[in-house]
């Protein structure tokens, strides 16, 4: 076949994205009404948006025959004043995944080589792997990143590393004090990508603390509206950096990447405190009730500072089905190289009674 000739051999290497099935296809594969089905695999916010980014939605349509703002500038300085950055510092991107291709796309060339934690979001990956890079995977130990082990793989042809804190699928974290040992140690000139895409529900300090490493040239900080803001339909996501970084990953981006709906919609529900805490309380208190029952049932579940869930299971394909057929749907990890594990997404009370009782069942098949 003559394109499989002309295309760029890279891309034969990776494999489209498989979302997760929404839910009007759930529900009419499953002869089910779509409110009957409950998603639960995707890490979205059961809560919804901030009724303050509707709003802003709605307001914004009145522009829509207008190109945005292309350098996103309210939105910058709302980020930067509230982060206590410097608004030059703020990249915005159509979700976090675009910036993860832009820094790709400025860094990577074909035969450089990138370092990815072997089970984690599945982009990095991809995007490495579309730029010509080489990846090398280090194992996790106790399904936590040893950053000792991810040193010993970088080596003069390493151009980044990759690390996700809270970690998708595992919800596990890394130690601050880790990852500051780890970019010490680091040649300066490998850039380190640090995805706190789930940073928002830590407790503690967590993503605050990230923030000093930005003194570095080298870092780059990304971070989502999709997940605690409730934003994921819009896609929009940010990222922090040095000044020189955030020049270079923006000379990337096209003009007008980031849609004006969204824009609008961060704006406000960036501000908007109370949706932020109510949503990270429903999952503090929805993650403690989740693990007790699921320890209950002699289930190995992971430490997760996430809005989800890791959870072994045994055979986790056989598991997804028989909920999938209730109607609930979470997040078996087979993909992510975790066959015997499900992620679940951490929902509110009823829906994570119903999401126990499915499991049961599922179990018992
Ligand atoms: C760890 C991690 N990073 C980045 C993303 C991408 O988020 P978005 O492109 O919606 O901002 C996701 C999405 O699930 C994720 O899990």
């Amino acid at each position: 076949m003559p394109l499989d000739k002309q295309i760029n051999p890279q891309i034969k290497k990776i494999h489209p994205y498989i979302p997760g099935k929404t839910i009007e296809e759930v529900a009419q594969q499953n002869r089910l009404k779509p409110a009957q089905v409950l998603k639960l695999a995707s890490n979205e916010n059961v809560l919804g948006p901030s009724p303050k980014a509707v709003a802003a939605v709605k307001e914004s349509c009145k522009r829509l025959h207008l190109y945005p703002d292309g350098s996103g500038k309210a939105l910058k300085i709302k980020i930067a004043q509230q982060l206590k950055v410097k608004p030059n510092q703020v990249l915005l991107g159509n979700g976090s995944n675009e910036l993860l291709e832009f820094v790709c796309k400025a860094f990577v060339r074909p035969g450089d080589e990138v370092v990815v934690p072997e089970i984690t979001f599945s982009m990095y990956n991809a995007f490495a792997t579309l730029a010509g890079a080489k990846i090398k995977k280090v194992s996790l130990t106790d399904y936590v990143l040893d950053t000792n082990k991810l040193l010993k793989a970088v080596n003069k042809k390493t151009k980044i590393v990759f690390l996700c804190n809270p970690n998708n699928p595992t919800g596990t974290v890394i130690s601050h004090e880790s990852i500051k040992k780890l970019i010490r140690a680091l040649p300066e000139k490998v850039i380190v990508v640090l995805d706190e895409a789930y940073g928002d529900f830590r407790s503690g300090k967590g993503m605050a603390q990230s923030q000093e490493f930005l003194r570095r040239e080298n870092v780059l900080l990304l971070r989502t509206f999709s997940k605690i803001f409730g934003l994921a339909s819009l896609r929009i996501g940010y990222g922090l950096a040095h000044p020189k970084l955030a020049d270079l990953l923006n000379r990337v981006r096209q003009p007008f990447n980031v849609n004006g709906v969204a824009q609008a919609a961060a704006c406000a529900g960036f501000a908007d405190k109370s949706h932020q805490s109510k949503s990270k309380q429903l999952v503090r208190a929805g993650k403690k009730v989740l693990e007790k029952k699921l320890k209950e049932l002699n289930l190995l579940v992971l430490p997760s500072e996430a809005n989800f869930v890791c959870v072994r299971v045994g055979n986790s394909k056989k598991v997804s089905e028989a909920m999938q057929k209730e109607g609930v749907v979470i997040r078996p990890l087979g993909s992510f190289g975790l066959k015997a594990f499900i992620r679940i997404t951490i929902g509110t009370a009823a829906q994570n009674r119903r999401v126990i009782k499915s499991l049961k069942r599922a179990l018992k098949k």
